[in-house]
């Protein structure tokens, strides 16, 4: 019993491999996280098909996909329903909902069945405080190397925000391609934090430094241009 317990509750960790697997999904059968290898991935889970909440997360991703692939990032779904029931859903979607100016929303990207629960509980998506028959809400971000790099838990009854989402996926690419790290809030254009002093440069040479703005010692910024950003992280 303990054992199982334990099983439920195993959580991926941040900077450690993608737990593997194989599933199938409305697109075909999966190899994670090895077919993703180049691109940044978001794995996400909801908890049940034909619920109201899920429906507005997925109309909401579904027509903010090409926007997240521009960024060189795939969108893989998972709930504890089978294959059929996706089906189903994912027509029901597309043909009946409209909902916040969206219609006719085709969910393009996979939906894992994982109707044995075994990709959910290798991801801690199994919580049973909050149900243990049903998935939470969980994103995990992963890199074109395979590594979680980010993950995310909400309630069933919390729908996520797309915007934040991207805004981390955004700033975790900026963060790898220009050695930075991002403060509260950031969105590209905002300046950025340069690491403790001793990183580069001593607290002098940053205090004397035009380009830096350091507040203290330990807290320094400097200006990252947004079109630089956006140049280095989409895709043209
Ligand atoms: C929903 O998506 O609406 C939902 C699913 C499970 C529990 C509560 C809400």
């Amino acid at each position: 019993m303990e054992e199982n317990k334990n099983e439920l509750i195993a959580m991926p960790r941040i900077n450690e491999r993608a737990p593997e697997f194989k599933a199938v999904t409305t697109q075909g059968d999966i190899h994670f996280p090895n077919d993703y290898e180049g691109s940044w991935t978001i794995l996400f889970s909801h908890p049940a098909d034909f619920t109201p909440v899920c429906t507005s997360e997925f109309m909401t991703f579904a027509n903010l996909e090409d926007k997240f692939a521009e960024a060189n990032c795939k969108l893989v779904g998972l709930s504890v329903d089978g294959l059929y029931s996706h089906i189903a859903w994912l027509r029901t979607i597309k043909e009946k909902i409209e909902y916040k100016g969206m219609k006719d929303i085709e969910v393009k990207f996979p939906l894992i069945e994982d109707i044995t629960m075994n990709v959910a509980k290798k991801y801690g998506m199994i919580q049973p405080g909050e149900s243990d028959t049903k998935a939470v809400r969980a994103v995990f971000f992963v890199d074109p190397k395979g590594m979680i790099r980010a993950m995310i838990y909400y309630p069933l009854s919390l729908g996520r925000n797309f915007d934040e989402l991207y805004r981390a996926l955004i700033a975790m690419q900026t963060a790898d391609e220009f050695g930075i790290a991002t403060p509260a809030d950031w969105e590209p254009g905002d300046d950025v934090i340069i690491g403790p002093a001793g990183s580069c440069g001593t607290a002098k040479e940053r205090m004397e430094d035009s380009e830096i703005d350091c507040k203290d010692w330990f807290f320094c910024t400097k200006k990252l241009d947004k079109e630089k950003v956006l140049k280095a992280v989409l895709k043209k």
